[in-house]
């Protein structure tokens, strides 16, 4: 909306939210969200056509158009659980534009969901409308958290999905010009409601899908003396595979890959394809093998027990330039080091130490062993094992002599994101392991 806003000063665009400390904070100097570039687009379009407010009814009352980005989180309980999208947010905001709406208007779908919502919010919204005319239309959004002005403001395609008929059309051509004034016409692309919503959750399961496959490369790689880095560039190299999502890691985090591959596995359970399911499952199971497997490498190698041992844990977010914590590998490393009774002291540049006890122990629940350090160098120092879980470039420049020093030998790194000169630390001393490459120690 930020983007828009920029884009398109003659366009007054209003993001409304039922939390009214989210609005607080959009509305402060600290946004609630750490997205490189967001900040100064917000300063320079605030209170000219960029408003934030927690008036939903009128805000809706006076909207033309109205983009739907509510959350639509895993479904915990009944028919679905742990697979289907719990859609209460996305049926309650559909009731709430209905009741409140006075005059036509063109609702977007924004969140993520499964194929065929569009025709429930319409459905929901022309029976309690008295009369009045919705169109509904698909937009999903492809940004990458950690690059998202930049995604925005140069996507590689916009996608906009409609129905066939002449009010769809309308709307469609509507939505289209909004992007056009800075997204090249042939990079908007406008494709019928259903290929639209579904093209989101399988984009977001391919790109799922190359990391689950290189990490599996990667267990192989340490099992055989290979280096998942060369493995990756060379097959990297191929135009038809391409570099891109190759990156082995401690596995992949984030609010979306995890829910999106979910949601179609279970759409293929719905649609009576168990095999397609089992297919696609097979992507987050490989990932949760992948979180495991680093911890319990940290273990094995110090011996077998990482009991009262300090671990330092460097990064939480799910990657860099996020302060976004949802799904990161972090979580599941800190809770399996904790369940092996190590101290655990976890650093992060952009999270908040509340938020990284809170996602680690639940809410209201403490443990003396996990800590929260102000610096990487508070973390480490006296660690007996540096754990690196999230690729923030200060990681690469730590004077790692100085960090050596301060440690209990023999002293051991694991960089779950291949970001360290593992030859560099050996020679300083370190027991160095990266993620599909053998221990390099001198
Ligand atoms: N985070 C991403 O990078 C990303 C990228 C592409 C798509 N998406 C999709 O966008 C959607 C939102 O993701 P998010 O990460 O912003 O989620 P989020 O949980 O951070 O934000 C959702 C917001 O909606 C508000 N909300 C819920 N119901 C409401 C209602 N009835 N009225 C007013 N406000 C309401 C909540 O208070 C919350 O602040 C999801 O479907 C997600 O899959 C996210």
């Amino acid at each position: 909306m930020a983007m828009i806003a920029l884009k398109a000063p003659d366009i007054n665009v209003t993001v409304v939210d039922m939390n009214a400390a989210r609005i607080a904070a959009w509305n402060s100097d600290t946004l609630p969200v750490y997205e490189p570039g967001l900040d100064d687009v917000v300063k320079e379009r605030r209170g000219k056509n960029l408003f934030f407010s927690t008036d939903v009814t009128g805000n809706i009352k006076d909207a033309d158009i109205i983009f739907v980005a509510v959350n639509t989180p895993t479904k915990t309980y009944g028919v679905g659980a742990g697979r289907a999208a719990d859609l209460r947010y996305i049926e309650s905001v559909a009731r709430t534009i209905a009741e409140h709406s006075k005059s036509p208007k063109i609702i977007v779908e924004k969140s993520t969901i499964p194929v065929k919502t569009a025709e429930a919010i319409k459905e929901i919204l022309n029976a309690n409308s008295n009369g009045m005319r919705f169109s509904v239309l698909s937009n999903p959004e492809f940004l990458a958290e950690g690059t998202a002005m930049a995604d925005l403001l140069n996507p590689d395609r916009v996608l906009i999905g409609g129905e066939h008929t002449p009010e769809g059309e309308k709307a469609l051509q509507t939505l289209v010009d909004v992007y056009a004034r800075w997204v090249p016409r042939e990079r908007i692309i406008t494709t019928n409601l259903w290929s639209s919503e579904l093209s989101k959750l399988v984009a977001n399961a391919f790109l799922a899908q190359r990391i689950s496959s290189i990490n599996s490369i990667s267990a192989l790689c340490e099992a055989t003396g290979a280096d998942v880095d060369e493995v990756a560039h060379a097959i990297g190299k191929d135009s038809r595979i391409g570099p891109k999502f190759l990156k082995a890691s401690v596995g992949f985090g984030g609010s979306c890959f995890q829910k999106d591959i979910l949601n179609l596995v279970y759409l293929c359970q719905h649609f009576g394809l168990p095999e397609v399911a089992a297919y696609w499952e097979s992507v987050v199971t490989m990932n949760d093998y992948q979180k495991r497997r680093f911890a319990s490498k940290i273990v094995r190698t110090l011996f077998n027990t990482v009991a009262d041992k300090k671990i330092a844990v460097l990064g939480f977010a799910f990657k860099k330039d996020t302060n976004d914590t949802r799904e990161s590998a972090a979580i599941n490393v800190c809770r399996d080091l904790l369940a092996e009774h190590a101290n655990v002291s976890v650093y992060d540049p952009k999270v908040p130490g509340e938020e990284i006890l809170k996602d680690v122990l639940g809410k209201d629940n403490t443990n003396p062993r996990l800590t929260v350090a102000k610096s990487a160098y508070e973390a480490c120092a006296g660690a007996h094992a540096i754990a690196v879980v999230t690729e923030w470039d200060e990681f690469k420049t730590l004077d790692f002599q100085k960090i050596y020093e301060g440690m209990p030998k023999p002293a051991f790194i694991f960089d779950g994101r291949n970001i360290l000169d593992l030859e560099k630390l050996a020679k300083i001393g370190f027991r160095a392991h990266g993620i599909g490459k053998c221990g390099t120690s001198v």
